[in-house]
Parts: C-alpha cells; structure tokens; sequence
C-alpha cells in the first residue's frame, strides 16, 4: 500500500473558485503548505481572505482550535504565476470544465514541475483517460474528484484513467485519507461512480412524475419519509439547479452512446428551456418567490380503523410492517401463503365487511397484480426504509379496487401512525423502482469494474448522503426480490432501460449476496 504524501509536502492548487478554495483548505488544515494559483485577476488572493475567514469562524464557534486555525491559514500563500509551484509534489486543478484548458493546463505543468509530481484534476465529468493523453507522462495524471462543498463532503473519488499509475492512484487515496476524507477508488468511466449511479434517483422521481401518478412535493416526501433519502429528488434537483442536473444526465447518456439506462427527461428539458433551473432562477420544481407557499404533500383522508386484519405467509418486503401492524392496536390473525401472492398479503376487512388485499409492491401495477390474482380489490404499498419508523408509505390501488374496500386498507396504515400518500397506479411505485434501478446501476458498475462492491456503496452513502449503499439495501431486500421486480418494470415499459444487470442474474443464481 502506498503512502500518503508527506505531511511537509507542498500542494499546488490551481483554480480558487468554490472547489479550489475548499480544497486548499482542506489541505492547509491537514498540514500542508498550499500554493493557490488562479488566472482571474485577484481571485487567489480573495480565495486566500475567503479561507482565512472560513477557518476563524470555526474558530469562533469553537469547532476547531484557534491556533490550529490560524496556522491553518498561514499556509495557505497566493501564488501568482506556476513557476511558483515548481516544489509541489500534488497539483490538484480546479478549473473550468473544459478538457482543451485543461489539458493544456497540465502540459504547462510537466515542464515546471518534478517528475515525481503528481498531476490531480477535480472534474467530475471528463475524461481521465483524454485528459492524460499525449503526456510525456501520463501515469502521473488522476482524478481526485471532491465533492461540494468540499470541507464538509468526505467523500473523494480517486480516478484511474487507462494509464494512471497504480502508485499514483494509492498515493492520492492514502492522501485523501490522511486528510480525513473518505477516498474510493474508481475507473476513468462517464460519470465516475456518483454521477452515474444516482442518476435513477431523479429518473424514476421524473417518470413517476411524467406519468403524473403524484406532484413533487407528494413524491419528494414519499422519498424522504419513506425511503429514508435526506432531501427528496425533486427538491435536490431545484437545489442543484435543474440545468446543471439534466447537463450531468446528458454529458453520462452521451458518453454511453445514447443507453436507454440514461435517457434524460423531456419534461426536465421543458422546465431548462423555460428558465425554471430550481432555486437559483426563483422556481424550479417548487415556487420560491417571497409570498409562495410550499405545496403540501398529498395524503389520504383519515378512515377507520378496520375489523380484521389476516395475514397470508411472511409478507416478504414488509416484514416489519407486518409487526408494527401486529403490535398497534389492530388484531392480526396468520393463514397459510396465497399462492397467488408469493410475496405475501394482508387481507384486510372493513367494518362495512369490504375485504382488500393489501400487497407489498413487486414492480407490477395493482392493476395487474389484481387480473393475475383474479381479484377485484387490490392495493399495493410502496418499499420503506424501516417499516418499523416510517411515518408515511406511497400505496396505489387497482383500478377495480372499491372505495370502501381501499379505505380499509388506508385505515390500517393510519391505526399504526402511518399517513399514507396514495400515487395513480404506476409500476413499481416510488421507492421500490428508485431502490431497484440504483441497485442495478451499481451492479453494472461492478461488473463493468468501474469500482468494488464496497467502494460503490461507500461513495453513494458519503458522496450523496444515501441512507443505505444500493447493494447493501438490495441483499436486505434479497436479490431475487429486485431481479423480479425489475423484471416487472421491464415487461410493463418494454424498454431496454429497466434490463437487468448480469451481477443480480449471477448472485440470484448462486444465492449470493450483490455487495460482496
Ligand atoms: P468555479 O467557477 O467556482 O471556479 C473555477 C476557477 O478557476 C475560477 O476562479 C476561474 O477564474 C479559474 N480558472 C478558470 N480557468 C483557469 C485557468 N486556465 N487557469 C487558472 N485558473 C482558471 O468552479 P468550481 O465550481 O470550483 O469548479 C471547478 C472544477 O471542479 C470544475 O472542473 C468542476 O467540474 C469541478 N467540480 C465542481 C463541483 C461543484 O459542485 N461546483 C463538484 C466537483 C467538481
């Protein structure tokens, strides 16, 4: 294993924009002397000012040591030409966004700077690979791909292009680590392992939305409250900027040759041509001008609470609600499995004698799960987190389910302090299909040996906050549960963009776990 650059190495850092500064700090604060070069008049000087005052906040708030603070930000020097980082042992470029600048960015470099210098690009969409071409050296070029804002984000991505040197890459990640970051490892791919992955985040948020089964606000609280994500897609996008979003979905698409996998959402394209890029532009998908008010999510009216509940075999996804259910005031009594729904059911009897079978989603509509069964009175309810402290589920209803029949079921959740969001009866609901297609993505960037099972997950629980590492929450689900569900979504849409990746076929096939 490689050894983290020296604590008395010198780091160059060019571009002190938001990440360059927020990079310099880190380093400064890990030990580091920091040189700060930007080709904007005075920009390194004020990121310098900017830095010494973000470390003497902290310092104030007693958050970090004063005197560290302040020699902190003594090692931190504007430097105003690159012949002045010619001690550096890392440059870390945070520049535009543009493979030419950077190349010739970096070509400047090899003629000012050791041999041994390591040569780090912030990107976080280009090319590894390219941008290391027609180096004398290429080996020394990596990504080191921090997240915003980069002194609170721990995740980096350590990015090897086909000729960066397996030395390199460890160095940079001991490096990373050593600055208290949390460092993964991961192939020069479109969109590294982040960008790529949580692209099925907001996807399957926009095609739920498209279909029009539910408003923002109903489905980003579904996301948070169910699934357990920190903030739901559609206010992560109005946060990110939504041309910045769908600019990221494209630039993935584009470089996968146009994959079903990536298709960006034509309803997002509208909102971008109208202006409407979220926060930023005053309204995105919510309305943020002084005197709007915040949507409220939908949700079911209160019903009663039902006379009797029976449960057929284990109810395989919602084991825990089976419980929460058991131990609220509703009487629960068990029968034998339904063989007509193998994943489990509640059957659920109203006070009015009207019986619904409440069923765990499994990437059908309940529609359709209705004709298969040869029922009438079918709902479906949506993955959770934890069943056992979600305060809200997703739930859909067939379209031959009775009213009073559906507000039984509605009434159980209630009688155990659940609000229940109904959604038009869309395949997969709203978590199930999100948790499905992240899952798979990361399995195709496993199989694909873009990163390890290990690092996927970890990236995607410190780089965007995930409650869970996609693989990790697929084997609690059980792999042959997603590869059904999958399956579903695939036969419902008929699109190439729900296929299943070969890792979930092969660990179904051996019973094996996905995130080892
Ligand atoms: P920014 O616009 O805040 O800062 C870029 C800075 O680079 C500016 O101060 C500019 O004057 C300077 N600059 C541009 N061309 C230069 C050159 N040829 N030589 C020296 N200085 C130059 O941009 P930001 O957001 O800090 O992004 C920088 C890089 O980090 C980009 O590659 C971006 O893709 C990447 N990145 C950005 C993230 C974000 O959320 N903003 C997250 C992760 C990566």
């Amino acid at each position: 294993m490689a050894n983290a650059l020296a604590g008395t190495a010198e780091i160059g850092i060019v571009g002190a924009g938001a990440m360059g500064a927020g990079i310099a700090q880190i380093a400064a604060q890990a030990g580091h002397r920091v040189c700060l070069f930007d080709n904007g008049i005075g920009a390194a000087d004020r990121a310098k000012a900017k830095i010494a005052e973000t470390l003497a906040t902290l310092a104030a708030k007693g958050k970090i040591d004063r005197a560290a603070a302040d020699a902190a930000s003594s090692r931190v020097a504007a430097v105003h030409a690159l012949g002045d980082m010619v001690s550096a042992k890392l440059i870390v470029e945070a520049i535009v966004e543009d493979l030419a600048v950077k190349r010739n960015l970096f070509r400047e470099f090899e003629v000012v700077v050791g041999a041994d210098t390591i040569l780090a690009s912030n990107t976080s969409s280009l090319s590894i690979t390219a941008l290391a071409a027609g180096m004398k050296r290429p080996g020394r070029v990596v990504g080191m791909h921090f997240f915003n804002p980069a002194p609170l984000m721990p995740l980096v991505e350590v990015v090897s292009g086909l000729a960066t040197d397996p030395e390199v890459a460890a160095t940079v990640h001991a490096t990373a680590k050593a600055w208290g970051k949390t460092p993964v490892h991961a192939r020069s791919t479109p969109g590294f392992i982040v960008n790529r992955c949580a692209r099925p985040f907001y996807a399957e948020a926009l095609r739920v939305l498209a279909e029009q089964a539910a408003d923002p606000a109903t489905l980003d609280a579904i996301v948070r409250e169910a699934g357990g994500f920190r903030m739901g897609p559609f206010e992560l996008m109005d946060l990110i900027g939504l041309d910045i979003n769908v600019a990221v979905t494209r630039s993935v698409w584009e470089a996968f040759f146009h994959d079903a996998r990536f298709t960006p959402s034509v309803m997002q394209h509208e909102m971008v041509a109208a202006g409407y890029l979220g926060r930023k532009a005053g309204r995105g998908f919510y309305d943020y001008a002084a005197n709007a008010t915040k949507p409220a999510p939908s949700m079911e009216p209160s019903q009663q609470k039902p006379g009797n509940v029976t449960r057929h075999g284990a109810l395989r996804m919602g084991a825990d609600l089976a419980a929460r259910i058991a131990s609220s005031s509703v009487t629960v009594d068990t029968a034998a499995a339904d063989p007509r729904f193998p994943q489990g059911a509640l059957q659920v009897v109203g006070n009015e004698g009207d019986a619904t079978w409440l069923i765990p989603g499994d990437g059908r509509t309940a529609t359709a799960v209705a004709a298969a069964a040869g029922v009438r009175n079918v709902a479906t309810f949506d993955l959770a987190f934890d069943y056992a402290t979600c305060t809200r589920l997703a739930v859909a209803r067939a379209d031959t389910c009775a009213d009073a029949a559906f507000a039984a079921a509605v009434g159980l959740l209630q009688a155990c302090g659940i609000v229940v969001s109904r959604i038009d009866d869309v395949a997969g609901l709203v978590v199930l299909r999100t948790v499905a297609m992240l899952a798979n993505e990361a399995c195709d960037a496993v199989t694909q040996g873009i990163a390890s099972a290990g690092d996927v997950d970890l990236a995607m629980q410190k780089g965007v906050n995930y409650p869970r590492g996609p693989l990790a929450w697929a084997d609690a689900l059980g792999p042959a549960f997603v590869r059904d569900t999958l399956i579903h979504l695939a036969a419902h849409y008929g699109e190439d963009r729900y296929r299943l990746s070969p890792l979930i076929a092969r660990r179904c096939a051996s019973e094996g776990k996905l995130s080892e």
